[in-house]
């Protein structure tokens, strides 16, 4: 366990920016999260990580459930645990000779743009999804979509793309945002990040179970990432 301490938080009505130092430093790769926790909490949830650089650490939050409503009442100074890094980063299950789409949906976009800064060799396009412009005032980056000022979703931005069938997609956000992804580009070796409620973290409580080709696995310590030619997401 790590101590940190909070040093900028942006918020939004429904997303938090957090920004936090870590007292020691630790390398997180891309796709690997971290469990954080609020002191008045029992347990930590799972969080990924948008930008490190050394011991600073962001984190781009949907405010979804009561720790989060929670973390919007952060302060500068405030201290929150975290545990990790967990997880199995991208780079090592992704095939190299490859080059990826980034299609993220909502806060999915996170590891998905942290893995753009640390990888760029590896990126052929970007797109980071998002319904509603509120995300605009906390999230400056190129590459954001707005649907409602677009009139068009990511995936149907993504078909439009000029990408060639060698390249493959790296996918984070819904389930359904990851479902509606296999079937428009099923043509394509797909990756995807998945998302689950996390007791753990590490394998232990076998609380995040995935049906694969070889068994089933948690999503916590086997993934998150999955090639979704390996996996069942209707189970
Ligand atoms: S969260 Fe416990 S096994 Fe995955």
């Amino acid at each position: 366990m790590v101590n940190t301490i909070v040093q900028d938080i942006k918020t939004t009505e429904n997303y938090i920016l957090l920004t936090i130092k870590t007292e020691k430093e630790i390398n997180i790769e891309p796709g690997q999260f971290v469990m954080l926790k609020l002191k008045q909490f029992d347990f930590g949830k799972p969080f990924s990580v948008i930008y490190q650089e050394g011991k600073i650490i962001k984190f781009l939050i949907a405010v979804v459930g009561k720790m989060t409503k929670e973390m919007k009442n952060l302060k500068i100074g405030d201290s929150l645990e975290l545990r990790g890094p967990y997880g199995i980063p991208f780079i090592e299950k992704l095939h190299k000779n490859k080059k990826y789409v980034l299609l993220g949906g909502d806060c999915g976009s996170a590891p998905l743009i942290h893995f753009s800064e640390k990888y760029p060799e590896l990126v052929r396009e970007q797109i980071y999804g998002f319904v509603i412009p509120e995300i605009k005032k906390i999230l400056n980056i190129k590459h954001l979509h707005i649907d409602i000022e677009e009139g068009i979703n990511p995936l149907q931005k993504a078909e439009n793309l000029n990408i060639s069938n060698d390249d493959g997609f790296l996918v984070c956000g819904s389930l359904n945002f990851i479902k509606y992804t296999q079937k428009k580009f099923m043509d394509y070796k797909i990756f995807a990040s998945l998302e689950a409620r996390m007791g753990c973290g590490i394998g232990m409580c076998k609380g995040c179970p995935i049906k694969t080709n070889d068994g089933i696995k948690m999503i916590c310590k086997d993934g998150p990432i999955f090639d979704l030619s390996e996996v069942d997401l209707e189970w």
